[in-house]
């Protein structure tokens, strides 16, 4: 399988850096790759593997109300000009709050707050929301995953909601196999993901599911947000390499990394160093960067940069002695055991291969730059790139690919590169364009720009010690390429067009997203005591205390145990509204899943809303049916058995959607602890026991109205003495000292079926709107 930019360089050498990619990829066999490959749009379209996207920014700025200084804004981006290549990857880079995880959010339409200012296109159109939800991958700093699930499972669940429907499952689990394999997760493919409580997966391990998470549904753009820290190099190698590994099929994808190692770094086709929210290089990474700082940012800034490039030069220059002599001592040794061919057949890496995977570049320039801001020369970095030629050839190239936009021709990367491309990025142009029709749909000028490239580089490959003729010809001028080699562009696909421009979140239908809530997390929740218990335990306990207090006085009428029979009614209808309190977490505890999940478009508000009422409401109706049965027997209730259990029910519900509603509306679980039982207790004073609805003053009047209490009682009571109306204050009847008389019980369940419609709307609003996470 050849790759977009397989032989991408590092500084002076050849880094064969997706070799062992390749190969792991091509051992899973065709079912299993293209199992992986198989995007929700290719699959569903049929459009090939064409998938990329180019990203262009233009002055991106991005501006916060400051937390510093009140009244005035904060610049987390300053003027943000660069452009994200299908077919490539790109490291962001620079120190610690310097704005890289603000720009990836921003790419990714994840920004909550805040102002934007710029140009930032997708394939030369602005990508709405539902585009950057279904078809861009993020994957976040923080690991949000189900603790319940194994990682197999999690793979597979978000493979259902993020894959089209029209895949066979064994497709999916094909793919999701790959993938695992891909990542060195077989091994615990089967464990328990687990949670902080109780432990499962590794750190590191948790770390690469949350990286399949995002390439599950192989996304046409990519974003990773520190996806090695926690690994140790070896893993974070690897798993860098799989990523790298997407892309050969145009995948453009953008990664913040804190110090990678020499053979991470050279895995990325070009860099982007921020300061302080501003570019002080945007480039080609390895030697050019190193060339850029030594050159512009001044002695004192590029401190080691000049050191290290001077030391990959030696180790350039040296290279072909070493190499010659190693072959020599190869070849006798091989002729000596008679195998002639021996020597030429074993292919070594070069001496300077080796040598630049012992510089670490990435390190020098993110220390260089951490150094300089702490010398407050931030912003003299980012003059000095902006006034330098990389920059102004970036800026005609980004002008380029803007105008090719608005002539309607934005770019969408192909799915292999030409050969231009393939030299490219051997020469380090990291410019590794659409694949088809360099020729034929290009510009002319890029067409002759690319011949350039192809022919320096066959001049360069001509010659004896190749290898170094590269280094040299980057050597003295690194961005020469960059500015020369425009592109080719496809037209934007018909279908890629639709996509930009689609307005529905989620890949699967709502219908589909329900069954799958259901059946990896509501199955789950069934099984796990720790969910079951605050849902029974309650209830169980309160249902006893009343079988038990009450026992068979429910049909004595006489006056004295009038009071026992519609206080336990009272504690009947109250008893969900204060249990309502164990439906709190399901919301506010994984609200951060939620976030994630919702902006990765794997299920709409309303899925998660109806999936999380349904498993409630299965649940409600079986144990509603245990105790309200017991109850209304064992105290010998009158009326119908099924107004008490309905109500029952209903109630429960009310207090379960009124949970979401407060859980949605909270910011957190202090917040909601605090305000559900407040409102409960409110409830309590106007439901007409405590105080008989005559009584109310008129100014509360309105309350006693809307209090759902009010009427699960009143149906209780109804039904309880609608035929034994006995009297029971003065010359009052029960039902008339309480103001029911002639109410009607089937009346006073459908006022209370609409407290449940109103605040299950109540609680879908505030879950879509209401944004506790500011980002
Ligand atoms: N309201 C605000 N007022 C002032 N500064 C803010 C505000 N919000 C965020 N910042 C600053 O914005 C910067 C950008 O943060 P960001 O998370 O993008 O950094 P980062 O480069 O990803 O850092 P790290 O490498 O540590 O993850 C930080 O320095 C942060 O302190
Ligand atoms: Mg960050």
């Amino acid at each position: 399988m050849s790759t977009a930019s397989g032989a991408s360089s590092r500084g002076g050498v050849d880094v064969d850096v997706e070799a062992g990619d390749v190969s792991t990829y091509d051992s899973m066999g065709k079912a299993g790759a293209a199992a992986l490959a198989a995007s929700p749009s290719t699959t569903s379209s049929g459009a090939g593997s064409s998938k990329g996207l180019r990203i262009l920014m233009k002055d991106l700025t991005y501006t916060v109300p400051s937390n510093t200084k009140k009244g005035e804004v904060a610049y987390l981006l300053r003027d943000v000009s660069a452009f994200l290549e299908p077919g490539q990857m790109t490291a962001l880079m620079g120190p610690s709050g310097s704005g890289k995880t603000t720009l990836l959010d921003l790419l990714a339409g994840r920004k909550t707050v805040g102002k934007t200012s710029g140009h930032l296109s997708f394939g030369g159109v602005t990508p709405t929301k539902q585009f950057l939800r279904r078809y861009t991958g993020y994957v976040e700093q923080f690991d949000t995953l189900l603790g319940d699930l194994t990682v197999r499972e999690m793979l597979l669940y978000t493979a259902e909601l993020k894959r089209p429907t029209s895949e066979p499952l064994t497709e999916k689990k094909e793919a999701v196999d790959v993938l695992l394999k891909r990542l060195a997760l077989t091994p615990c493919a089967d464990v328990r993901i687990g949670d902080p409580l109780t432990k499962g997966i590794s750190g590191g391990q948790a770390k690469r599911t949350n990286i399949g998470i995002a390439l599950i549904s192989n996304p046409r753009v990519l974003f990773l947000d520190e996806p090695t820290s926690g690994l140790d190099s070896y893993t974070a190698n690897e798993v860098m390499k799989v990523v790298r590994g997407l892309t050969s099929d145009g995948t453009t994808i953008a990664a913040t990394i804190h110090s990678p190692t020499a053979a991470t770094f050279a895995l990325f086709d070009r860099v982007m160093l921020l300061v302080r929210g501003q570019v002080v290089y945007f480039g080609p990474q390895g030697l050019p960067a190193l060339e850029f700082a030594a050159s512009e940012w001044g002695p004192a800034a590029a401190g080691t940069a000049s050191e290290l490039l001077a030391l990959h030069r030696a180790a350039s220059a040296a290279a072909p002695a070493i190499e010659a002599a190693a072959a020599a001592t190869a070849g006798g040794a091989a002729a000596a055991a008679g195998d002639e061919d021996g020597a030429k057949k074993k292919k070594k890496p070069s001496a300077s291969s080796i040598a630049a995977l012992a510089f670490n570049d990435a390190e020098v320039l993110v220390e260089a730059v951490t150094e300089a801001d702490h010398r407050g020369e931030a912003t003299g970095l980012a003059t000095a790139y902006a006034q330098s030629r990389l920059a102004q050839d970036n800026a005609r190239q980004i002008e380029l690919y803007m105008a090719e936009g608005a002539a309607g021709r934005g770019g969408l990367g192909g799915s292999k590169p030409s050969g231009a491309c393939r030299v490219a990025a051997a020469l380090g142009v990291s410019k590794c364009n659409s694949s088809k029709g360099a020729s034929t749909k290009a510009a002319p000028e890029a067409a002759a720009s690319v011949a350039d490239v192809e022919q320096g580089a066959a001049a360069a490959t001509a010659t004896a010690g190749g290898e170094q003729q590269l280094v040299r010809q980057r050597t003295s001028s690194p961005f020469a390429a960059v500015s020369s080699a425009t592109t080719s562009s496809l037209s934007v696909s018909e279908q890629v067009a639709k996509e930009l421009a689609t307005r529905s979140e989620t890949v699967t239908p709502w219908f589909w997203g329900l069954w799958t809530l259901l059946k990896y997390r509501s199955s789950k929740n069934y099984c796990n005591p720790g969910w079951l218990g605050p849902r029974i335990a309650d209830k169980l306990l309160i249902s006893l205390i009343i079988l038990t207090l009450y026992l068979g006085v429910g049909d004595n009428f006489a006056a004295d145990n009038l009071i026992n029979i519609q206080s336990s009614l009272f504690m009947w209808a109250l008893l969900p509204a204060f249990g309502a309190a164990s439906y709190v977490p399901a919301i506010v505890l994984e609200r951060r899943l939620f976030v994630r999940e919702r902006a990765d478009g794997l299920y709409r508000v309303f899925t998660y809303l109806a999936a999380k009422l349904v498993e409630e409401l299965v649940l409600s109706v079986i144990i509603t049916l245990i105790f309200s049965s017991y109850v209304f027997y064992g105290v010998q209730l009158r009326g119908d058995w099924v107004v008490f259990w309905l109500v029952y029910f209903i109630d429960l519900s009310v207090g379960i959607v009124l949970a979401y509603l407060v859980a949605a509306l909270s910011p957190n679980m202090d917040v909601a602890n605090a305000a559900l039982p407040g409102f409960v207790v409110t409830l309590l004073f106007f439901a007409g026991q405590l105080m008989t609805v005559d009584s109310i003053p008129p100014w509360w009047q309105w309350y006693s109205r809307i209090d759902p209490l009010r009427y699960a009682w009143g149906a209780l009571m109804v039904n309880q003495f609608e035929h034994n109306d006995v009297i029971f204050a003065g010359d009052q009847t029960i039902l008339q000292y309480y103001g029911l008389a002639g109410a009607d019980k089937w009346a006073y369940i459908g006022y209370l079926s609409l407290f449940w419609i109103v605040f299950a709307t109540l609680a879908l609003l505030a879950l879509t709107y209401v944004r506790h996470q500011k980002r």
